[in-house]
């Protein structure tokens, strides 16, 4: 029979139970976010498994599951990150928690084409510096939590560490895998990890999966800190070092970030190399050129701290649309039409949008012109950034899942 008193005991000993084991977790996860790893090169992406929440370590939410998902009819969101007056920051907001990763119709193509480039180019691709495999795991893992989470009927992982990519129809053993073919091979994004190095505490570029690269390649950054990766990036000394070194030392990871980076292309080259014939013609302005024949490329970032091995990962995919879309996006023409005229030169000549623009902007123009006839923009309409940024007014109803 249950007494007062003995009921009393129960009630106290159940509390001192639960605040023993909430101090021994909360113990826990701190050690891993501020011990770096000791494991060796031999560990495996399965160990690794066995201990971690990565949204309890990160504090950065679980995705919303998108149990209905249907890959062949997920059209990316419509991302249009143009800022107007431009100035060369950081423009960094904050990581929507549900879209670290967003997988969209044309993934199996991307996937095949990065593997064939892998193939082709080998250490330009996908390349690691000693160093780095804790880093490399550590990243391969939360990619496969977030995964099984989002787009809980395309992925899953079995108890005896099986993953399996039912949109691929494949089976990868984690035990055996390397993290970054194992990202080049299930996820359609680049993946550049940067290490503080321990002398200079700035960060350098250590290790990544870069299938998407226009005008460089991995092998022509790998092991230099940020300022040197950026070297050819205009202001970027003058306007943006300072405020990006101080960025990564302070970064948390429960405060991930995105950002959108923009070009004009003919076609949707995903992967190209100065000494490329293609390359050349970013000089020359077709007076042929076909106006359905050009892309708006997005390159949609995000950049977090993992949080054990402390490296910063910043990864990307990139999303082409074609240009006569923003036809039907209210603002799109003419705030584009007036970055282009009116930026600094040397921001227009780093985007290298030459080779389209004289095509580009008298489509431009002549949409922006129907958009105040249709009253969807007014006449006096001072061209600024959008409050929608990075997307446009009425966005919603163009995307679907
Ligand atoms: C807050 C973080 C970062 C900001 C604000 C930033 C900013 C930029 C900007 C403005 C550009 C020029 C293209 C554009 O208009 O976007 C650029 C290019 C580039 N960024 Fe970053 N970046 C960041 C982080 C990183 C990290 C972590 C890496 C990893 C290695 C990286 C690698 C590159 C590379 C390889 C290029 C191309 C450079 C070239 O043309 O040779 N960035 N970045």
């Amino acid at each position: 029979m249950i007494t007062p008193i003995s009921y009393s005991y129960v009630v106290i000993a159940a509390g001192v139970g639960t605040l023993l084991w909430v101090t021994w977790r909360r113990k826990r996860i701190r050690t891993y976010r501020y011990e770096l790893s000791t494991r060796g090169t031999k560990s495996s992406l399965k160990a690794v498994r066995e201990l971690d929440d990565y949204f309890e370590l990160t504090g950065v939410p679980r995705p919303k599951p998108l149990p209905d998902f249907n890959i062949d009819e997920a059209l990316p969101r419509p991302y249009r990150p143009f800022r107007w007056r431009y100035h060369q920051t950081m423009s960094l907001l904050n990581m929507e928690p549900d879209w670290w990763i967003e997988l969209e119709s044309t993934y199996r193509e991307r996937i095949s084409q990065r593997k064939d480039l892998y193939a082709q180019h080998g250490t330009k691709i996908v390349d690691s510096m000693p160093g780095s495999q804790d880093a490399c795991l550590e990243l391969a893992e939360m990619v496969i939590q977030f995964l099984c989470a989002r787009y809980p009927n395309q992925f899953h992982r079995d108890a005896a560490g099986i993953f399996h990519n039912t949109i691929l129809g494949t089976h990868t053993d984690l035990q055996t895998v390397e993290p970054l073919i194992f990202l080049l091979e299930n996820v359609p994004e680049d993946f550049l990890i940067v290490q503080e190095d321990e002398k200079s505490g700035s960060y350098h570029f250590r290790a990544g999966v870069s299938a998407s690269a226009v005008g460089w390649n991995m092998s022509l950054k790998i092991g230099k800190p940020l300022n040197e990766v950026h070297g050819p990036v205009p202001f970027y000394k003058e306007k943006m070092q300072y405020s990006m070194d101080r960025f990564f030392s302070k970064m948390t990871c429960d405060k991930p970030i995105q950002r959108g980076s923009w070009g004009f292309e003919i076609g949707q080259p995903l992967y190209m190399q100065a000494d490329e014939p293609q390359w050349s013609h970013r000089n020359i302005q077709d007076p042929n050129l076909d106006i359905n024949d050009i892309y708006l490329r997005v390159d949609w970032q995000t950049l977090r701290r993992l949080p054990k091995s402390r490296a910063i990962v910043f990864n990307f995919k990139a999303l082409f649309t074609p240009v006569t879309h923003f036809r039907e996006e209210p603002f799109i023409p003419r705030l584009v039409a007036t970055v282009i005229r009116e930026s600094e030169r040397p921001f227009m000549e780093y985007k290298a949008s030459f080779h389209t623009e004289h095509k580009l902007l008298p489509s431009l123009d002549k949409w922006a012109k129907e958009q105040e006839e249709k009253s969807w923009v007014p006449r006096d309409w001072k061209v600024r950034t959008l409050d929608e940024n990075p997307f446009y007014p009425g966005w919603e109803s163009d995307h679907r899942y």
